[in-house]
């Protein structure tokens, strides 16, 4: 049953909006029953290129594709953006059915947190530094609510984007440390013309911090292509951080150059295996994030 406030249903030729666990179980039970492969994409909803993209890897990799759509209470802070948070059901069905998903999971925090949820998944290493010291409440309700869609789902891969990276390196290290069965797929970054990360929190940005948001990815490329050439990583971070500054960033929470599988800090001296450049910073109380391979 819907509840008034929900829109009412565009016209929907294919995709299915469920928004119970059992009524999810019980589709995912069918399918598997028929030999089917399927793919889970989490997302928090108003989706952009980025997530579509998503669900083109899933539905490349998979027989049928589960989109889940929850803006998840437990990975924001009291003073952070959950309320504004963007939001836009009616939106999101019409672009998950164009592009061919089979299914919309949309519960709502009581179906999804019952009373006297007591219950964290919290993992450790990868999930310290970067967004995880920026944000120390984020990673435990990130991996808490997603082994949770795992669980609910029971996909055989799982899809997630390296706009998130350390979120990436914090899910695989999940299901590898409590044997999950899902397999991960990472998808590549969709962007904007001028190279800004698309993101569900660039609707916040006024003309003026958008500009200044195009600059993000440009100081990362620029760190990166440092540090191909042999410049000392200490010297790159300094250069990245003061070019945020330049393009008229407010604060920056790091600006930081990490090895790319294990995302421990690389010491100040010239790279020695695969690292990557991370970046988060703040324009118009909005909170940017990318990331690039060197
Ligand atoms: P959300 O920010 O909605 O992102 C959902 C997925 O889309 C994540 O895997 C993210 O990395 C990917 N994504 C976002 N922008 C992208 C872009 N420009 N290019 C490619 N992929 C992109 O990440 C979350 O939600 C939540 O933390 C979640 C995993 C759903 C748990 O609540």
């Amino acid at each position: 049953m819907s509840s008034p406030a929900r829109p009412s249903n565009p016209d929907l030729d294919h995709l299915i909006i469920v928004r119970t666990r059992s009524t999810l179980r019980a589709r995912v039970e069918n399918w598997r029953q028929a030999g089917l492969r399927i793919a889970l994409v989490p997302t928090m909803g108003a989706l952009h290129e980025g997530h579509l993209s998503l669900v083109k890897m899933a539905k490349a990799n998979a027989d049928k594709v589960i989109v889940s759509v929850f803006v998840n209470p437990l990975q924001f802070a009291p003073a952070e953006d959950l309320e504004r948070y963007p939001r836009d059901e009616q939106g999101d069905m019409i672009k998950l059915n164009t592009v061919g998903a089979d299914v919309m999971y949309v519960p709502d925090p009581e179906e999804m947190y019952t009373p006297n949820f007591s219950t964290s998944v919290r993992v450790d290493d990868v999930s310290e530094g970067l967004c995880g010291a920026a944000r120390p409440h984020f990673f435990g309700g990130v991996t808490t609510v997603v082994t949770k869609l795992l669980l609910q789902a029971l996909p055989d891969i799982a899809v997630f984007g390296e706009k998130d990276y350390q979120q990436l390196c914090v899910i695989r290290r999940l299901v590898r440390d409590l044997d999950i069965p899902v397999e991960i797929l990472a998808a590549p970054t969709m962007r904007e013309h001028d190279g800004l990360a698309m993101s569900s929190r660039n609707a916040y940005l006024t003309d003026h911090g958008r500009q200044v948001a195009g600059q993000m990815n440009v100081a990362l490329k620029a760190a990166a292509s440092a540090l191909a050439a042999g410049e000392a990583v200490g010297r790159v971070a300094d250069q990245g951080w003061q070019d945020l500054m330049d393009a008229g960033f407010d604060t920056i929470d790091y600006f930081e150059i990490r090895d790319a599988e294990t995302l421990e800090p690389l010491g100040t001296g010239p790279l020695s295996g695969p690292a990557r450049v991370f970046a988060a910073a703040w324009i118009d109380k909005t909170r940017l994030i990318d990331n690039w391979a060197v």
